[in-house]
């Protein structure tokens, strides 16, 4: 439980915090230029399976163009999602009535992060526009003439895969008008906290020389920033909304994941196939290592899971895991673990 008075306190430091110490108003930026892009190493989306020896047989210069193409598409990812979701959820959050009461010091934050965020997409394009200029290289999605993505529905082309809303219009419409706004609100904190979890586990095992790892740096520490604040909204909003909607709000989290973590075998092996046919391998050996990290995953718990464990910290922090009903549909999910929950 946190209080409103307290959430505002919070808040009036973040400001002073930030003025000092965020990017936008402190920080210099890094370019690239030919030769810094010769030293990008960024294997994140490999790190299921580096432990194959056909993979571990590719030297770094056969690896760069993999790690180019990725880079340019995280940046774009970048780009979009904090433009396109967490400023247009910031601006919600300050010019939009949440349903609950939230302090002018508390709106501030929000467009104070918005404003942090804008700054990233104007880096992650600047660095985009260098790799162009110096490798010719784009992200992905722009290499496709057939770009047109379904807007409210994934998966919706593959008659093996349920169609599921878009996540930010499932967890709007699991709760009744009223709730409408708190749900998305969720949603951000969700993935602010997401965010930062992926921040950090490109930030490991870096080298210096690696531009990657500076850029992720330079970007981290306003996101860690981001993550603090989001885990005291949701922990204020979980305190308080009424009993009744703690339930409804419970159910749609507990569905959330349900809905978008928990992946069947088949589109385990659809993920890994795509990811590892980005690498010169023959179609004999994608197959067989998809297969192979697809059981790896399906035979570890649910709990066990990075992409689980990080948001059942945020939850546990909020105060939702401590909630019953709620808690009692992450155990039956297997999000949460009696044995730990006890330790
Ligand atoms: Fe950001
Ligand atoms: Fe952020």
């Amino acid at each position: 439980m946190l209080t409103l008075s307290e959430f505002d306190t919070f808040s009036k430091k973040y400001l002073l915090d930030w003025e000092q110490r965020s990017t936008v108003r402190t920080g210099k930026r890094s370019r690239l230029n030919k030769e810094v892009i010769s030293k990008v190493e960024f294997s994140l989306h490999l790190k299921p399976f580096l432990q194959y020896p056909e993979i571990r047989a590719f030297t770094p210069e056969e690896l760069h163009p993999y790690y180019l193409q990725a880079l340019c598409d995280m940046l774009y990812g970048v780009a979009h999602f904090e433009v396109d979701f967490v400023t247009d959820q910031c601006g919600k959050l300050a010019n939009k009535d949440l349903g609950i009461e939230l302090s002018a010091a508390i709106k501030q934050v929000a467009i104070a992060i918005g404003t942090d965020e804008m700054y990233h997409a104007f880096a992650a394009r600047e660095l985009l526009a260098d790799i162009e200029e110096f490798t010719g290289v784009i992200p992905t999605v722009l290499q496709q003439s057939t770009q047109e993505q379904p807007q409210q529905v994934l998966a919706e082309s593959d008659p093996k895969v349920e169609p599921r809303l878009m996540p930010l219009e499932y967890f709007k419409t699991s709760v009744p008008p009223a709730l409408e706004r708190i749900a998305e609100t969720t949603f951000l904190c969700i993935l602010e906290n997401a965010v930062v979890d992926d921040l950090f586990e490109m930030a490991k095992d870096f080298e210096v020389v690696n531009p990657v790892a500076v850029y992720n740096r330079e970007h981290i520490q306003d996101e860690g920033r981001h993550k603090v604040f989001f885990q005291r909204l949701l922990k204020y909003i979980w305190g308080a909304i009424s009993e009744e909607d703690r339930v409804v709000l419970g159910k749609a989290i507990a569905g959330y994941f349900k809905k978008y973590m928990s992946q069947s075998r088949e589109e385990l092996e659809r993920a890994f196939s795509k990811s590892l046919q980005k690498l010169p391998l023959s179609e004999s050996a994608i197959q067989s290592i998809a297969a192979q990290v697809a059981n790896e995953m399906l035979a570890k718990p649910f709990y066990q899971k990075d992409f689980t464990k990080n948001p059942m910290h945020l939850m546990g922090f909020a105060g939702v895991t401590e909630h019953a009903p709620t808690r009692e549909l992450f155990l039956n999910l297997g999000l949460l673990a009696e044995s730990l929950e006890l330790a």
